[in-house]
């Protein structure tokens, strides 16, 4: 992975003249388009004043899962933890939401504004034991750069 060159077209994107919606977008299609075992992107906020995540843009298979209460699954762990979670394999998760069978391993991100935990980005992979540090860096980076247009 070219950390360095993946980083600088993140903040090429975040401080382009495009609206928040379209940077989201572009960085969900940029990070899938690049990583090659990075087959889904997308980012999940708190929906409003309610206990739940509200799914934004994102790229790669639509899901079901639109709305994911606090505390469900990995993403619904992370919003309450604000924490990374890293899963090298899902089959080991109890409290897991699966968005298809496709999928062996997931990162999940939080993204803080003025520390509080605002939202995450998530990622899917259809490789299992695929993740490293590389990646919670390249994502805690660009979760920092997303926090800026918030
Ligand atoms: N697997 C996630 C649900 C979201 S999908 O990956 C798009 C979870 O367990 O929270």
């Amino acid at each position: 992975m070219q950390l360095n060159k993946i980083k600088q077209q993140i903040s090429l994107i975040i401080d382009g003249s495009n609206t928040k919606e379209e940077k989201l977008q572009a960085i969900c299609n940029y990070l899938e388009s690049e990583i090659s075992y990075y087959d889904w992107v997308g980012f999940y906020f708190k929906n409003g004043d309610k206990n739940e995540l509200k799914l934004a843009e994102f790229t790669g298979e639509p899901t079901d899962h639109i709305i994911i209460p606090f505390g469900k699954g990995i993403c619904g762990q992370v919003a309450v933890s604000n924490e990374n979670f890293v899963v090298q394999d899902v089959s080991e998760q109890d409290n897991y939401i699966s968005c298809g069978w496709k999928v062996k391993s997931e990162i999940v991100i939080p993204i803080f504004v003025n520390d509080e935990n605002i939202g995450q980005i998530d990622i899917d992979s259809h490789t299992a034991n695929v993740f490293t540090e590389k990646d919670e860096e390249l994502l805690e980076f660009t979760c920092k750069e997303v926090s800026k247009i918030f």
